[in-house]
Parts: structure tokens; sequence; C-alpha cells
């Protein structure tokens, strides 16, 4: 895509009635154009004026890696995958876990984070697993994989009478519950550990659900970008440029 395209874009429905569906984030072989939900600490969050995190980092070595010039799009994050497939975006770098139903519709490059998703409750909730979100109102973020999880839960009868109530944003799920609005929310762990410790009123319950990879999305017929990406990801891993980003931005396990 041409760089005076890409900084004129205001929002994904205008990026989408000005470029239609043709391919067009990978014409310019020098830009690499990521797209990211930036509500998701720390993998990316707005600070100032630009968006930043551990994907944002990530992404810059591997645009250095393909000598590339990276450029971010924020937009909402259920519609991250297809703008990869209509070639809006290069690749989207979201804290996306890679799912089945994601791979129908776009590559994905090897993992590069293993998350799960939590429970977050007021600290004085009755709520201290999983059955006892039976009846209660539920926050996630539109289209995530807590939404999904947690969405099946209802329908299966795994869990009665819930409410889930969708946000296109982590945060004001976390807004809802702070306000009593809802009574919990469930959201991938790191980005939990972030929003309880800015509060001194949140707690994280374990949830039971399945580990998550968190991978890149590359549109599906791209086959010569995933392989660079994955090229790329081993070699930043080996290098320890990803240690170093991982030391930036979380605890290490011991
Ligand atoms: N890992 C979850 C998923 O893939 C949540 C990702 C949300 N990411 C974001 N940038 N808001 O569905």
């Amino acid at each position: 895509m041409k760089k005076f395209i890409a900084g004129l874009f205001l929002s994904t429905s205008l990026l989408i009635a000005a470029t239609g569906c043709s391919g067009e984030a990978s014409q310019n072989e020098n830009i690499l154009i990521m797209g990211t939900n930036a509500a998701f600490p720390p993998f990316e969050y707005i600070q100032g004026t630009e968006v930043v995190g551990f994907d944002v980092d990530l992404a810059k070595l591997i645009a250095d890696q393909l000598d590339m010039e990276l450029q971010i799009m924020d937009m909402e994050f259920n519609t991250l995958t297809g703008a990869v497939s209509n070639g809006i975006i290069d690749i989207a770098v979201a804290g996306m876990t890679n799912t089945p139903e994601r791979r129908e519709s776009v590559n994905f490059s090897d993992g590069y984070f293993s998350s799960k998703q939590m429970i977050i409750v007021k600290n004085d909730s009755s709520i201290e697993s999983t059955e006892d979100l039976a009846g209660q109102s539920i926050g996630v973020q539109l289209g995530t994989t807590g939404d999904q999880f947690i969405s099946s839960f209802a329908k299966d009868g795994t869990l009665q009478n819930a409410e889930i109530i969708r946000f296109d944003k982590g945060a004001l799920a976390i807004a809802d519950l702070l306000n009593d609005t809802v009574d919990a929310v469930i959201i991938d762990e790191e980005p939990a550990k972030n929003f309880v410790a800015a509060q001194d009123n949140l707690q994280i319950l374990e949830a039971p659900f399945i580990e998550e990879e968190y991978a890149i999305a590359i549109a599906k017929d791209n086959t010569e970008l995933t392989d660079q990406i994955n090229s790329a990801l081993a070699s930043i891993k080996a290098s320890g440029q990803y240690d170093e980003i991982f030391n930036k931005y979380f605890e290490s396990a011991e």
C-alpha cells in the first residue's frame, strides 16, 4: 500500500471503502502494515498518541529483519482477520490466539506467546469459581476467545442464565466491572494482570480454559510472507532479542 494512502486512513470503514478487496496492503514491498487493537496492555496500548507494547516491539523487529518499514493501524479486534483477508493490512499482531475457526480465513505464523483466559471480579465478590458465574452478567471483549468460550458454555447449558455483555474494548468491560454493571470479566492472563494491578479492588480467579497460543495472522494465500515471518521470528528468538522485549514487558518466571 502506498505510504500516503496508509497515512490518510482514519477508520476501518473508510479503509474498506477506499481500497476494496484488492490486496493493496502488499503492493509496496517496503512497508509492512500491522493491524492491531490497542486496548490490550501490555501487548498493545496507547501511550500519548502512539501505539506501543510487546506486539509492536516484536513487529518492529520482524519488519527490520524483512528490511521493511512498519506501519500500524489501530482497529476493532473483530475486524482484524477480515482486514488481513482483504489485504487492508499485511499482518494482524494483536495478542491473537491461533484458533481453528480463524485458520479457515487466515494463515497463522508460528506461535510467539502462550496465554489463557482469566476471570476478574471485585475483591468483595461472591464469585469464587467458574460455576459461580451462573446467573451473573459477564463482560468480554467482542469476538475474542474469552467471548467464544463463555458463549459456548452458556449455549451448551454448562452455565445457566448468565448474561454475556460484549464490549469493543477490554478496558470498557473493566470500567463496567468497577461500577458494578457487570459481575465478572473474562480476559487473557497478562492484560488481566495489568488491569488488576491498576486498581485496588479487583482480583483474578483462574479460569479452567485451555491454553492458547498467540500468533501473527497473515493472508491465507500469502505463504511467502508467512515463511518470511516465521524465519524472522526464529532468528529474533535465537538472537536473544525476543528475551529482551519479553523482559521489558513481563516479569520473568523466577
Ligand atoms: N487472545 C484473545 C483472542 O485472540 C484476545 C485478544 C484481544 N486482543 C486485542 N488486541 N484486543 O481472541
